[in-house]
């Protein structure tokens, strides 16, 4: 089946015809924002969230969406690409950047920014790799400071995964020096300790995940106590259990940290009832 791409008002399905100028600010600067939205049973999930976190991360770097476009457009697009590829589990990535414009650093005072949509189908993890959990490595946090937003500049989050990858592990959790555990290369983390959940707050130093936000969401309405504070590594490696949140892995264990088993290497109860939580939570939005 056809991966489906968009790129400024065009739909393609050999997605190898799909181009941008080399003189794209996003392609030479890493100008540019995104977010990518997983599709169930052919519908979006979580739009709505997913949208107003990139009308943020817009106004963030002052970039205007292509002329006469605004918001519910860009979704018109997503769905209409998602409709168009008849992938019923996908994931769809948005992209918006500053546009072709001779190169030179500072903000061209007129561009018009290229808006790219691709659908690829995406096969969730199975049954059997989320009751082994997940190995993650814990590495320094090196992005910079403005980690909240959704920006194409991935190029510590792409250095950290592949080192944990070359190490044999699935995941790289960060930790800033001087802040504490913030999240992983490519999703948001959670311990738990005594039956009281702990993420790191919404700030500066951490993509706030939509995935992350719907999982308090769900921790207030069932009276499972959580706080959204900073932890070290010491706090990391003593939790009763471990887990990530992201819009691919929703809820995943992670069971194993640097060269120490979590939960003697076992999905724990909480991460259990947690991700039930949630993929009931989805089935109902859906
Ligand atoms: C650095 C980082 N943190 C967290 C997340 C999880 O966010 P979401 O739940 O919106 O997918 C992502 C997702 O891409 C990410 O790149």
């Amino acid at each position: 089946m056809p991966v489906v791409a968009y790129v400024d008002g065009e739909f393609f399905t050999d997605i190898s015809q799909a181009k941008v100028s080399i003189e794209d600010r996003g392609y030479q600067f890493g100008d540019g924002v995104y977010e990518v939205i997983r599709s169930y049973d052919g519908k979006l999930f979580g739009t709505q969230e997913h949208m107003a976190r990139l009308d943020r991360s817009l106004k963030e770097i002052e970039l205007d969406l292509p002329p006469g476009m605004d918001i519910d457009a860009v979704t018109a697009v997503a769905r209409e690409a998602l409709a168009r590829s008849t992938f019923a589990s996908a994931l769809i990535y948005i992209q918006v950047s500053r546009g072709t414009v001779p190169r030179d650093h500072s903000i061209p005072e007129e561009s018009r920014s290229t808006l790219v949509v691709t659908v690829r189908p995406f096969t969730p993890a199975t049954q059997e790799v989320w009751e082994t959990g997940l190995a993650a490595i814990t590495l320094p946090d090196q992005r910079w400071l403005r980690c909240d937003i959704k920006t194409v500049n991935l190029l510590a989050n792409v250095l950290a995964i592949t080192k944990a990858r070359r190490m044999g592990f699935q995941e790289a959790i960060l930790i800033r020096e001087g802040v504490g555990v913030t999240e992983c290369s490519r999703n948001n983390l959670f311990i738990v300790k005594d039956g009281l959940c702990l993420t790191a707050p919404r700030s500066n130093w951490i993509l706030t995940g939509i995935t992350r936000n719907f999982v308090l969401r769900l921790l207030a309405e069932n009276n499972i106590p959580y706080e959204e504070t900073f932890f070290d590594k010491g706090a990391l490696l003593a939790a009763d259990e471990v887990f990530l949140t992201g819009t691919g892995n929703e809820v995943m264990p992670i069971t194993k940290i640097d060269e120490q088993l979590i939960n003697e290497g076992q999905p724990g109860p909480l991460t259990r009832r947690i991700a039930e939580l949630f993929r009931e939570f989805v089935q109902k939005s859906i």
